[in-house]
């Protein structure tokens, strides 16, 4: 039980790689505040098992990450929860094509809203109870923030922004708190109605050295890693499969 005692806040939790990650810190014995947005039913479930397993011991919260007060409510919310926060995993984030000459203002506000106004904002909203515990951040990147998908500008651009917050907010935010990321490659298949979707991720897998998708056990070993790790801030784990060992 190696966060026995701990409590973690992670957003975008109902679901996919933050369900995942929430399960695995709980497992270890963290308190878990589960954050999410529109999936209700799932969040609930989720806290309804972990409760299950180790009585008050998860509970969820639902906010708009685009939006600020909604950030500060829930860094309050989630430091009452369990009378401190230790972790702070930003998870949630929104994925989806803005080719150029159809790029709007609500894809901004989408994208940069969930991938990186919410991680810099609820950073800093959580930060004087992170360096009161002696915390931890782990911010939720992509191999996309170094080297550019087609049609994804945008998102690419706002995980840029965020793999830059995790450096600056390390400097910042030292000696108490530890900031990192895990910059995945493909993992779960984003969830689409792309007809042709299999074939594009054929052609993905082919470009991976190891060949397939990531699990997501590979993401939340990661994220233990770098949570139980004293002497690691400010950096950047690619789990890409060797991915970006490709130059395109
Ligand atoms: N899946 C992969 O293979 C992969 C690859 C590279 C990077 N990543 C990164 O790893 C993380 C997890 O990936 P994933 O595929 O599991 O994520 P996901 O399913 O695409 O999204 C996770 C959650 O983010 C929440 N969210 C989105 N916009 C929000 C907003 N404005 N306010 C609050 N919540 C919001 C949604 O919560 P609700 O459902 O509650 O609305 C959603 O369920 C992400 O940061 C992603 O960029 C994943």
């Amino acid at each position: 039980m190696l966060l026995a005692g701990k409590t973690a806040l992670v957003t975008g939790a109902a679901n996919r790689i933050g369900a995942e990650i929430a399960r695995t810190l709980h497992q270890n014995g963290a308190n878990l505040i589960i954050h999410y947005r529109n999936s209700s039913a799932a969040a609930h479930a989720l806290e309804r098992d972990l409760n299950a397993e180790r009585n008050e011991s998860a509970i969820c919260y639902q906010a708009d990450l685009s939006d600020i007060e909604a950030l500060d409510l829930l860094a309050q919310k989630s430091t009452q929860a369990f009378d401190s926060l230790d972790f702070l995993i930003n998870n949630a984030s929104c994925f989806y094509p803005t080719r150029l000459g159809e790029i709007n203002e609500r894809d901004w506000q989408d994208l940069i809203g969930s991938n990186f106004k919410a991680p810099l904002f609820l950073s800093q909203a959580c930060y004087p109870s992170l360096r009161e515990a002696n915390g931890a951040i782990v911010n939720m990147l992509d191999i996309y923030a170094s080297s550019p998908l087609k049609n994804y500008s945008l998102y690419c651009c706002t995980k840029a922004a965020s793999q830059m917050l995790v450096k600056s907010l390390a400097l910042e935010m030292a000696p108490q708190v530890r900031v990192n990321g895990i910059a995945p490659g493909a993992i779960l298949w984003p969830e689409t109605s792309d007809a042709n979707a299999v074939e594009k991720q054929q052609a993905l897998l082919r470009k991976i050295p190891l060949n397939r998708t990531g699990s997501t056990e590979s993401i939340t070993q990661t994220v233990m890693f770098l949570l139980g790790h004293d002497y690691i801030t400010g950096e950047v784990i690619r789990v890409d499969g060797g991915r970006l060992l490709h130059s395109a």
